[in-house]
């Protein structure tokens, strides 16, 4: 089932998210909707608050379209090591149609649980770990622009308020996503 995708500035998506306590079968359709929602918006992860669920789970799938799968779910992750800084062109599902340089780092060490509770590790390099990173910080209320310095930040809001937001439903004209605004 597709999910609603809340758009930024939703007040959902700049909350603290809730560890996640209990491993059930809601949790599991919770992560598949999720995975439909993803691969609906072309993106390689989404995280639970962009589609309005306050809870510590993300997912990823940085393949391309030839490739198998490597959907995951991250669930109560930690970031173990991040390493290799580095300037990447991150765009957002939650703020379609905007793409900025920000810093970040392109080795990450991560911690998490899968979707029956079982703890694991994984080491990332490149576009994983920048993906990582970027669905880590929705979990802390964060968004990808809130990495550009002060001034270059505060225009990218002016440019988003005035000429992006509106245009949302738009973007998406193609897909069944629908958007909730703030
Ligand atoms: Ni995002």
């Amino acid at each position: 089932m597709l999910l609603d995708l809340y758009i930024y500035p939703h007040p959902i998506l700049s909350k603290v998210a809730e560890p996640v306590t209990e491993f059930n079968k809601e949790l599991k359709t919770l992560v598949e909707d999720m995975a439909e929602t993803m691969y609906e918006g072309l993106g390689v992860g989404l995280a639970a608050p962009q589609v309005g669920i306050s809870k510590r789970l993300f997912i990823v799938d940085t393949s391309t379209q030839e490739e198998p799968s490597t959907l995951k779910v991250y669930i109560n992750p930690k970031i173990i090591l991040k390493d290799d800084p580095v300037v990447w062109n991150e765009g957002c599902l939650s703020l379609p149609g905007l793409y900025r340089d920000v810093n970040t780092f392109a080795h990450v060490i991560i911690e998490a649980q899968d979707a029956d509770g079982n703890t694991f590790r994984e080491e990332a390099r490149e576009l994983r770990a920048v993906a990582l990173l970027h669905e880590y910080s929705h979990l802390d209320g964060s968004v990808f622009i809130d990495r550009l310095a002060p001034i270059k930040r505060s225009l990218v809001k002016k440019h988003w308020a005035k000429n992006v937001y509106k245009s949302t439903e738009k973007t998406y004209k193609d897909t069944k996503l629908h958007c909730v605004f703030e």
